[in-house]
């Protein structure tokens, strides 16, 4: 009788909604449906002292790691430290660590990029789903302020001892996006100063956006602050709040090559937002060794872009090269590019 009805509905319902309607009712919105009400409580003082900063200087075949609270202490005692190159700064999401796929991907695209030192944090003491995929992901959540403003410490230690911000560039992913922007506040509130550019990678939407909007990753807390959204309402956060909201593909929801044929939406709805979630990376990362793929037109809706109606309005580069100098919304298409 279930699966009668569950069969009736299949086909019903997909008659009845677009492909994007049944992934936005699906599974994964049942799945997160319960996370709103989170706790985003700044008094706890949490213990973080168990995150690991890994430092890489490809040039010197150079890797060391650190224990955060004394991560700026150990990069500045590094022997002939160049304190004048780029410093790019990695936070990952959601059960992730330093051995995943993702963290192997930004060494990957950094490795042989000039002038420049990779740290990226692991954080997964605090960030593991070891209880379960639910509470594991609450807990993150109430992790999260405590980790950003870790982070903003080692930055304003690695700032004070003389490492400028204008050379700091931080890129999250999902919840690590959400961190930065904490990182980013906390920088500001000890040194007075911003860092100079914060890159978000579809920033972690359950309990954000559905919850504490005014307090997710915006403008204001780095120079120039950039959103990618690749899977706005499923994984990734549906608010436009920072100095640049990009909407990559399919309305900044669904990527392509995510979808699972025939019955899209149902079955496979969890690991098809994943997927869009993921290339959020991928495609970002992409863009470092190809600065003139990605053009993104501004425009107020989807449709809009996707008949053409925005093709005469300003455009800007999307990704690693973005060059800072526009605001608003804005669109691009990855087709043709294998990332
Ligand atoms: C936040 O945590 C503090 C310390 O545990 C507690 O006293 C306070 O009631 C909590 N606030 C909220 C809104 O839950
Ligand atoms: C971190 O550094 C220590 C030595 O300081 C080393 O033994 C350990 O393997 C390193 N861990 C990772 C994950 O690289
Ligand atoms: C330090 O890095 C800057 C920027 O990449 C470079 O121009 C400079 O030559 C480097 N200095 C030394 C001593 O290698
Ligand atoms: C920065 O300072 C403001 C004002 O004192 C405070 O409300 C906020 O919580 C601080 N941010 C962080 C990340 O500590
Ligand atoms: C998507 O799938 C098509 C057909 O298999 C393939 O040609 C294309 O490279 C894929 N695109 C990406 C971004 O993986
Ligand atoms: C883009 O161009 C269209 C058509 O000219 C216009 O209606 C729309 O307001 C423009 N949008 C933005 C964000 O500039
Ligand atoms: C979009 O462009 C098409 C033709 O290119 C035009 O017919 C339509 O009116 C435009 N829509 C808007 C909202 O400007």
């Amino acid at each position: 009788m279930k699966t009668l009805w569950l069969f009736v509905c299949m086909w019903a319902c997909a008659h009845a909604l677009g492909r994007g309607d049944l992934e936005k009712y699906g599974p994964v919105r049942l799945k997160l449906s319960g996370l709103n009400k989170c706790d985003h409580n700044r008094s706890l003082n949490l213990d973080v002292s168990g995150i690991n900063v890994h430092f890489y200087d490809f040039q010197k075949n150079d890797v060391k790691n650190f224990t955060i609270g004394n991560a700026a202490k150990g990069i500045l005692g590094i022997k002939k430290l160049n304190k004048t190159k780029k410093f790019i700064i990695f936070v990952a999401g959601f059960t992730s660590n330093i051995n995943d796929k993702t963290e192997e991907k930004v060494r990957q695209t950094f490795r042989n990029f000039p002038n420049s030192y990779l740290i990226i944090l692991d954080h997964s003491p605090y960030t593991n789903d070891k209880e379960g995929y639910e509470k594991g992901y609450r807990r993150s959540v109430k992790y999260v302020h405590y980790i950003g403003k870790a982070v903003g410490q080692m930055l304003a230690g690695l700032s004070q001892g003389g490492i400028f911000p204008k050379n700091m560039h931080c890129i999250g992913f999902s919840l690590g996006g959400q961190i930065l922007g904490h990182a980013g506040e906390m920088f500001i509130n000890i040194t007075r100063q911003k860092i100079w550019r914060i890159t978000a990678l579809d920033p972690a939407g359950p309990c954000f956006y559905n919850d504490f909007p005014a307090l997710e990753i915006r403008s204001g807390l780095a120079q120039y602050v950039e959103v990618y959204h690749c899977n706005a309402g499923g994984f990734g956060t549906t608010s436009v709040l920072a100095d640049i909201d990009f909407f990559v593909n399919r309305k900044g929801a669904f990527q392509p090559n995510c979808s699972t044929p025939p019955i899209p939406g149902i079955y496979s709805s969890i690991t098809s937002n994943r997927c869009s979630h993921r290339a959020c990376v991928d495609i970002w990362m992409a863009s470092v060794s190809h600065p003139t793929w990605f053009l993104a037109k501004k425009c107020d809706k989807y449709r809009d872009f996707k008949n053409g109606n925005c093709s005469q309005n300003v455009s800007t580069i999307a990704g690693f090269w973005n060059p800072g100098n526009a605001a608003g919304k804005f669109y691009f298409s990855t087709k043709g590019y294998e990332y």
